[in-house]
């Protein structure tokens, strides 16, 4: 049994030419997370000692997304084994301790903790195998490096596409870029790679041929394909993304939610949805998402760190953006926006409403064409309403400003200064009947006609 220590180098150095982007591969998202996100996530679910990520120049942004994992620098990317080395310093003393190394790659968004579990697993019940490698199987035609078995089982080399015969290319075990194995061996490994092939980097994988040389056994641990899809181009990364939304749809619905039409509705990974959720056809959960016990969302809402008190309705067509906090049995209809803004238990804004910036109190009622004007152009206004208030249709509420409890504004009303509670607010035109002059003006109009035309 190998129970010592584990240091896993994470690598995140590569450009991604094959994405054709100014953002750097790794960061690209995958059901609202960065993949190195995705990638660190599964890595510290084994709790190792010590997690490294290998970052290329100028990737600052890649940095502050590993954090507060260590980073090092690997200067030019010369290719997988090459990123290995550059981790070296940083994992030597581990090494020299007799611990595990675990390599993993930047783009591989769906593996899980649990392979990485049984992958470790494997290496400490198989310890005279120095490296596992982990595998799966796919027919070819594809990219990924092939995996070459000696008779016994144990791996021979691996051979990148651009590298391999047309024989080889045959193989359908291909190599999943995890690997765990001895620190020292791996270490002593990478640092006598050579660039020596059809790409002229430095292949993590040639350390295979090289430790089958020294007689040092590898094996395979074969996972599913869907597990370590390597995402290079941007139709991989919708992949990546099609195969993750259906994880978090199975989470959901296992966890007691009703997805009317699931391929429709969208989700983040970190979305929560409580028991007796209805989700219609065609929501959209960004970032930050907390819905409580027997929420209805309608279609087409989209949705983003909000928070959803139990017994609440948004939708059809809602958007909530940031700050939004519906309150319990809140209900918030058709195009209404509502942004940093709660709304107080049994509150209502059903209709074609934006609410930024503001408080409404319990049981308010907030009428349709209810506008809070909380940006004058260089800074945000909060408004706040009374419990139980009435704001009538079409009203500009504009903030700073305190509706008070009870209080009642006339329809239309264009408000710039507080109401008192329980008193009435109007501030339109007063209106004006005047009989029999719609006729009047319509015989005058008639006869203008005439004249013209005559
Ligand atoms: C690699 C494997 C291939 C495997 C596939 C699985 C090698 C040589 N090939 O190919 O056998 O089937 O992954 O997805 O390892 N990186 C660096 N520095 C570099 C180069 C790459 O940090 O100099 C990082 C990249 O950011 C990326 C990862 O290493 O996260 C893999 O590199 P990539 O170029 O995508 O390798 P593949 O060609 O996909
Ligand atoms: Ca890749």
């Amino acid at each position: 049994m190998t129970a010592g220590k584990l240091g896993v180098v994470v690598l995140a150095a590569g450009q991604g030419t094959r994405m054709r982007s100014a953002v750097p591969k790794v960061l690209h998202e995958v059901a609202g997370r960065a993949m190195l996100a995705h990638v660190l996530a599964a890595a510290r679910s084994i709790s190792p000692e010590r997690i490294v990520v290998v970052v290329g120049p100028d990737m600052p942004e890649v940095e502050s997304a590993a954090a507060p994992c260590a980073t090092v620098l690997q200067e030019r990317q010369l290719g997988t084994g090459d990123a290995v080395a550059a981790a070296s310093d940083s994992l030597a003393d581990l090494a020299s301790e007799g611990g595990d190394i675990l390599v993993l790659y930047g783009d591989t968004p769906l593996l899980s903790g649990e392979t990485l579990a049984a992958l470790r697993a494997r290496r400490q019940r198989e310890p005279d195998a120095s490296v596992v490698a982990l595998a799966f199987r796919r027919p070819p035609p594809h990219a990924y490096g092939r995996i070459k078995l000696e008779t016994d089982g144990a791996i021979a080399a691996i051979v990148e596409d651009s590298d391999a015969t047309a024989e080889e290319r045959r193989i359908d075990l291909c190599n999943a870029g995890v690997m765990i194995a001895d620190g020292a061996v791996l270490l002593d490994l990478v640092a006598r790679l050579s660039s020596d092939n059809a790409q002229g980097e430095y292949y993590l994988t040639d350390i295979f041929a090289l430790a089958r040389a020294e007689g040092l056994r590898s094996v395979v641990h074969e996972t599913e394909e869907a597990e370590v899809l390597g995402v290079n181009s941007r139709a991989e990364l919708a992949d990546a993304e099609r195969r993750m939304q259906a994880r978090l749809r199975e989470r959901a619905m296992r966890e007691g939610a009703t997805l009317v039409d699931p391929d429709t509705v969208h989700l983040a990974m970190d979305t929560r949805l409580g028991r007796d959720v209805v989700v219609e056809p065609h929501v959209v959960f960004g970032n930050g998402v907390e819905v409580g016990d027997g929420v209805r969302i309608g279609a087409f809402s989209h949705i983003a760190g909000a928070k959803l008190e139990a017994g609440s309705q948004v939708g059809p067509y809602a958007r909530l953006r940031p700050g939004a906090h519906i309150g319990p049995g809140a209900r918030v209809g058709n195009f209404v926006e509502v942004k940093n803004a709660s709304l107080g238990p049994g509150a209502k804004a059903n209709h074609l409403t934006y609410l930024g910036d503001a408080e409404v109190g319990g049981d308010a009622n907030v009428g349709a064409g209810t506008i809070t004007c909380n940006y004058d152009g260089l800074n945000k206004h909060r408004t706040v309403i009374g419990a139980g208030a009435f704001i009538g249709s079409n009203t500009a509420l504009v903030a700073p400003i305190n509706i008070g409890a009870g209080a009642v504004v006339g329809a239309g009303s264009t408000l710039t200064a507080d109401v008192e509670e329980d008193a009435v607010a109007l501030s339109r035109a007063p209106q004006t009947n005047r009989p029999g002059a719609a006729r009047r003006l319509r015989e005058r109009l008639a006869k203008l006609k005439a004249k013209s035309k005559g």
